[in-house]
């Protein structure tokens, strides 16, 4: 490891003890970890919140990814790297970097991570570490299933429901920028954002729905399932694609997106079977994919961001020691594009020494 400023042993972080509510997450002190010889171990100055932080905490996930407890939560952050691996090339100690953390480790809601040296992009110096702890996981959804899945090209129609959140925010522009129209959905309260931000049809979700107003769309990114991903089906002409980040993984799932065997996908197989013959009855296709860490897709959306063709929408910045609130807050399912936390500049004391992590 090549170190600078030698890092404390202990760190404030937010741990999840056990499953379960709320009370079952606390901030204490725990080790700061060490990073692998192609790893980063980063100072984090802001971390972003996702919808992943508070289902991981509820144990909706256990299925796809299990954690050994107690574990330090957080999925996205910027800071400055104070040491890294022996084998690690593209970054330097000082360099300001942001990253989506690995998804088997998380622990961003601390003073110090680890990230891998493949998923961390330099800040552009445009940009302050609370906007762009903001970016990582939202931007690259929105990207990859925009380029990679929807394959969205100039002039076609794209029905994007839920544009006034995190992943939405990114999702209208960044389609707009790749030619697209885009219709959304949002309560009185996103509309005037999701207008902002470049949607061209606004349905409001409260009186409205969809599919008795769109017809003949090119593609769908479905951000809220349920219902609304129902609806898309009919939206989509056939032939398109219906992708959902909210609805029920299906086969390629755990195939393409988590490199899991038979039982997994079998799995997904019985849980998408309603929204598959759906599909199969539109002629459309549906897909669930997740996310995947890129270094590279996060320097794409640094350019994005700093030539100004994408905002970041920032909904709220909480002080680190109010985290438990900015979770509270993002669980309401209210959010306006991102909630961030930013850190104190020094291991403080804490509230409570959490043993086992
Ligand atoms: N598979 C993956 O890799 C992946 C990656 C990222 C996210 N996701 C998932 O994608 C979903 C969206 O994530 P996010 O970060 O964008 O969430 P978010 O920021 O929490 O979304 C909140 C927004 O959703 C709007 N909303 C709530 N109900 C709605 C409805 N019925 N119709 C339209 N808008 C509605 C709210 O607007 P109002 O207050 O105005 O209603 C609010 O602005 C989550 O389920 C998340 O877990 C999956």
């Amino acid at each position: 490891m090549i170190p600078s400023t030698p890092a404390p042993q202990l760190m404030q972080a937010f741990v999840l003890k056990a499953y379960g509510g709320p009370e079952l997450t606390v901030l204490g002190e725990v080790p700061v970890p060490k990073p692998g010889s192609r790893q980063l171990l980063v100072r984090v100055r802001a971390a972003g919140l996702n919808p992943v932080d508070f289902k991981t905490r509820r144990g909706d996930l256990r299925i796809v990814q299990r954690y050994r407890l107690p574990a330090v939560l957080g999925n996205e952050l910027a800071g400055e790297v104070i040491a890294r691996g022996d084998q690690v090339r593209r970054f330097g100690v000082g360099d300001r970097v942001f990253a989506r953390v690995a998804k088997d480790r998380m622990g961003a809601f601390a003073q110090f991570a680890v990230v891998e040296e493949d998923h961390a992009a330099l800040i552009p110096a445009s940009l302050n570490f609370a906007t762009a702890a903001a970016i990582p996981l939202a931007g690259l959804t929105a990207l990859q299933v925009l380029r990679d899945e929807l394959h969205v090209a100039r002039g076609q129609r794209i029905f994007i429901p839920g544009g006034a959140g995190g992943v939405g925010s990114f999702a209208i522009q960044i389609a707009k920028h790749l030619g697209a129209q885009v219709a959304t959905t949002a309560s009185p309260r996103g509309e005037a954002l999701v207008r902002q931000l470049g949607a061209d049809i606004v349905i409001d979700y409260t009186q409205e729905r969809p599919a008795s107003v769109l017809s003949g769309f090119d593609g769908a990114f479905d951000l809220i399932g349920g219902d609304t991903l129902e609806q898309a089906f009919a939206i989509v002409q056939p032939g398109a694609t219906v992708v959902s980040v909210a609805g029920m993984p299906e086969p390629q799932t755990a195939l393409k997106d988590m490199g899991r065997g038979l039982g997994l996908q079998a799995l997904f197989w019985v849980a998408s079977f309603s929204l598959r013959r759906r599909a199969r009855q539109r002629g459309a296709r549906y897909r669930y994919p997740f996310m995947h860490p890129s270094g590279e897709d996060l320097s794409e959306l640094a350019r994005l961001v700093d030539d100004g063709a994408v905002k970041v929408i920032v909904d709220s910045v909480y002080p680190f020691e109010r985290i438990a609130d900015a979770m509270a807050k993002l669980e309401s399912g209210r959010a306006k594009g991102k909630i961030v936390v930013t850190m104190p500049d020094t291991t403080g004391p804490t509230n409570h020494s959490v043993d086992g992590v």
